[in-house]
C-alpha cells in the first residue's frame, strides 16, 4: 500500500484504476474502470470512499466522459460534461470533496475559451492529475501540522478510515499519526471498528498493520469508558463537510465520541483539507445526510450473513454532524485552525485559494 495509490489512472487504457475497498482485508483486487457511470456506481456502492478520494474519482470520471465523448463542437462538449457532472454529483451527497472537485473542474474548462474539444480532454485529464497530487501534498502539509498536537507515548481514538484508502495517497487523520509514527514518536490508537461497514476494523487496522504503527480494535461503543479510564490523549477524526460556524459532518458515531470526548476533557482534532469546508452552509442544519440502505445495518457484507430476524427494520444514515462547540481544533493544509471558526474557517479558505 506504500507505494499505491487509491485512486490512479491508466493512460493506455485509457481507465481509471481503482482499489476496491469492499473488499479488503480479505481481498486485494483492483479494479479498471472506463465510463463515466461506472464511476458513479463506484462511488456509490463505496468500491472508492473516503471525502478527498471520492472528489479525486469524480474529477477522473470527468475525464473519462471527456475522452469518451463524440461531441464535435465545443458547446456540445461543454453541455455532455455538464451531464457527467450532475451524474457524479448525484453518487453521494454529503462529502464536500465531490461537488467540490466537480465545480472546479467545469469552471477551469469553462474559463478556457479558446479551447477546442480535443484540448478540452487534454484539460480534464490534466485538472485530475493536479487534483491527485494536490491531495498528496495536502494530506503531508495536515499531517505535519497535526502530529505537532500529539507527544510520545499518546494514545488516540480514531474514527472511520481515514487513512491512504480515504484519499490518494497518505491520508488526513490517519496522515497525522503516520507522520508522528515516522518522526519516531510511539503512538498507539484505539481503531474504533465503524459499524455497519467496518471501516476502521476493515481498512484502518488494515493500513495500521502495513505501517506497523501499534493498534488495538475497540466496537465503537467503548470508546467513552476507553477516555472515562484515563486511557486516550486525543480523539482524531476526519471530516466529509464542515458548515461555515465549524460544524462537523462526518461518519455516525461521530458526535457520540465528541460528546464523551468533551465530557472527559479529552481534546478532539479534526484533520481535513480545506475543500471540505462549505461556507456557503451556515450551520450543521444545512448538511445533507445520506441515508443508506437498512441491509448495510442487518446483515454483513451484502446480505451474506444476517445478523437480525428476517423481519427487523433497521435505519441506516451515513454520517452524523459534530456541532462546533465540541471541535478542540481542526487540522488543515494551512494550519491549525482554533475557535472562533467562523473567523478562523474563512480566513484559512483565504489562505488556502491560489
Ligand atoms: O462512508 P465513508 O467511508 O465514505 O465515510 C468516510 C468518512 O466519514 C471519513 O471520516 C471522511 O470522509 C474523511 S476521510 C479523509
Amino acid at each position: 500500500l506504500k507505494d499505491m495509490r487509491t485512486v490512479s489512472w491508466d493512460p493506455e487504457a485509457p481507465a481509471l484504476i481503482l482499489i476496491d475497498q469492499r473488499l479488503l482485508p480479505v481481498e486485494f483486487t483492483l479494479i479498471r474502470i472506463e465510463t463515466v457511470d461506472a464511476v458513479v456506481a463506484a462511488i456509490r456502492d463505496m468500491v472508492v470512499r473516503g471525502a478527498p478520494a471520492i472528489g479525486v474519482t469524480a474529477a477522473y470520471g470527468l475525464a473519462l466522459a471527456g475522452l469518451r465523448s463524440g461531441a464535435s463542437s465545443r458547446q456540445a462538449f461543454l453541455a455532455e460534461m455538464e451531464q457527467a457532472a450532475e451524474l457524479l454529483r448525484s453518487a453521494r451527497p454529503t462529502a464536500s470533496n465531490l461537488s467540490w472537485a466537480i465545480d472546479g473542474t467545469l469552471s477551469v474548462l469553462k474559463a478556457n475559451q479558446a479551447q477546442a474539444v480535443d484540448e478540452l480532454q487534454a484539460t480534464l485529464l490534466e485538472e485530475a492529475e493536479r487534483l491527485a497530487e494536490a491531495d498528496i501534498a495536502t494530506n503531508r502539509r495536515m499531517a505535519r501540522f497535526g502530529a505537532d498536537l500529539l507527544e510520545n507515548g499518546d494514545t488516540v481514538i480514531h474514527h472511520c478510515n481515514t487513512g491512504s484508502l480515504a484519499t490518494v495517497e497518505y491520508g488526513t487523520a490517519l496522515g497525522v499519526v503516520r507522520w508522528a509514527h515516522e518522526q519516531g514518536k510511539r503512538i498507539h490508537v484505539l481503531v474504533d471498528e465503524t459499524r455497519p461497514r467496518l471501516q476502521g476494523a476493515r481498512l484502518t487496522a488494515w493500513e495500521l498493520e502495513q505501517l506497523g504503527v501499534s493498534y488495538e480494535l475497540i466496537v465503537d461503543g467503548a470508546a467513552g469508558s476507553f477516555m472515562q479510564k484515563g486511557s486516550v490523549d486525543a480523539v482524531l477524526v476526519g471530516a466529509d463537510r464542515v458548515a461555515a460556524n465549524g460544524d462537523v459532518a462526518n461518519k455516525i458515531g461521530t458526535y457520540m465520541l465528541a460528546l464523551a470526548a468533551h465530557d472527559q476533557h479529552v481534546p478532539f482534532y479534526c484533520v481535513l483539507p480545506t475543500s471540505t469546508i462549505d461556507l456557503s452552509l451556515q450551520s450543521g442544519d444545512e448538511i445533507q445526510i445520506e441515508e443508506r440502505e437498512p441491509g448495510e445495518v442487518l446483515s454483513l457484507r451484502h446480505n451474506e450473513r444476517a445478523l437480525a430476524p428476517a423481519t427487523a427494520r433497521a435505519r441506516n444514515p451515513a454520517f452524523d454532524i459534530t456541532p462546533a462547540r465540541l471541535v478542540t481544533a481542526f487540522v488543515t493544509e494551512v494550519g491549525v485552525l482554533r475557535p472562533p471558526f467562523r473567523d478562523s474557517l474563512s480566513q484559512a479558505l483565504e489562505k488556502a485559494s491560489p
